[in-house]
């Protein structure tokens, strides 16, 4: 079980820093995508707040505990941050194409050992991250990589 909240604690660095990364995104977007851009990624961020909720409560339910600091979010995380600059919708899709690729990839060897460990639960929470994250790699392939 232990093992499976260290994943679960990895993912939930990432959903960290990839609400930040929205966020900055949402704010430091430039060009003729503008306007459509900066009010998906603001979904996109305030579903990534959500996220972090759920994922640090499950760990609570786990009896483990969940990371809680900006420092231990940037240690543990593997996504990595943009910096403090503008940036241009084809850096942007590519990136959180990368790193959506990535989340979905994490959230299904976590659902993997769930299952092994007949933790259901976080199998079940899994299951959302994989639909959200292939939702949104699917969406946004159609509007600007097809
Ligand atoms: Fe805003």
């Amino acid at each position: 079980m232990e093992q499976l909240v260290q994943h679960l604690n990895v993912f939930l660095s990432n959903v960290a820093v990839l609400h930040r990364k929205l966020q900055n995104y949402h704010w430091n977007i430039t060009g003729p995508h503008f306007f459509t851009l900066h009010k998906k990624l603001e979904e996109y961020y305030e579903q990534a707040n959500e996220d972090v909720d759920v994922v640090a409560e499950e760990i609570l339910k786990l009896q483990g505990q969940p990371l809680a600091t900006m420092e231990s979010y940037l240690k543990a995380a593997t996504l990595k941050e943009p910096g403090n600059k503008k940036v241009t919708v084809e850096e942007v899709v590519s990136d959180l194409l990368v790193d959506f690729e990535a989340m979905k990839k994490e959230i299904i060897a976590i659902k993997e050992e769930a299952e092994d460990k007949k933790v259901y639960e976080v199998s079940t929470m899994a299951d959302d991250f994989i639909a959200e994250y292939s939702k949104t790699l699917w969406m946004l392939r159609q509007a600007y990589r097809e």
